[in-house]
């Protein structure tokens, strides 16, 4: 397994950078964001995290008490915060590679990998916790639904698209690995 941390191995060109995981509620960034950075020797950030943490308020609370915009601003602050640190593993919040210009400055500092499910394995996945206020909504998997036509546009413009799929995590980190090695710098 490539080991950025080991003067053994061959550097591959994502060595110098960020790796961004980029995708829908629910298509496992954060988890699998976790282990790919525990197996690479790379700290781990979760831009949802970093914004709770900023605010001093969950992401229900932010949406709740000052509204979705607020957030967004919110979020495009401390991802261009956290791009500037040194090479890491980021998992972004679903709505974070919409943004034209989060985009733009993700793609030129980092490695952006679209982790791709399909509606139903995010949708089974995202009814198992209640923190996400976009569906707090009588029509949720509709919602889901609508969000992945949307945006499959904008994460299909990641460097990389790997498949999230149920079983164990390793398997997507390996998956991801592997389509690390394809990539090389435009
Ligand atoms: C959002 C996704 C959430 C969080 C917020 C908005 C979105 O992050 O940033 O609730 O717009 O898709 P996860 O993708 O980590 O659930």
């Amino acid at each position: 397994m490539p080991d950025d941390n080991d003067p053994s191995s061959p550097t591959p060109p994502f060595a110098g950078r960020t790796i961004a995981l980029v995708g829908l509620m629910g298509a496992g960034k954060s988890t699998v964001g976790r282990r790919l950075a525990e197996k690479l020797g790379r700290e781990f950030y979760d831009s949802d995290t970093e914004i709770e943490k900023a605010a001093g308020l969950s992401i229900s609370d932010i949406f709740a008490l000052h509204g979705e915009a607020d957030f967004r601003r919110g979020e495009k602050q401390v991802l261009k915060r956290l791009l500037d640190l040194p090479p890491h593993v980021l998992a972004t919040g679903g709505g974070a590679f919409i943004d034209a210009e989060t985009r733009e400055v993700m793609k030129e500092k980092a490695v952006t990998v679209w982790l791709n499910a399909d509606l139903e394995t995010l949708w089974r996945r995202v009814q198992k916790r209640d923190n996400r206020p976009l569906l707090k909504r009588a029509d949720a998997k509709a919602h889901l639904s609508n969000l992945v036509t949307e945006r499959e546009p904008f994460y299909s413009q990641a460097d990389l698209n790997v498949q999230s799929k149920d079983g164990p995590h390793t398997n997507t980190v390996n998956a991801i690995l592997k389509a690390l090695q394809t990539w090389t710098p435009t």
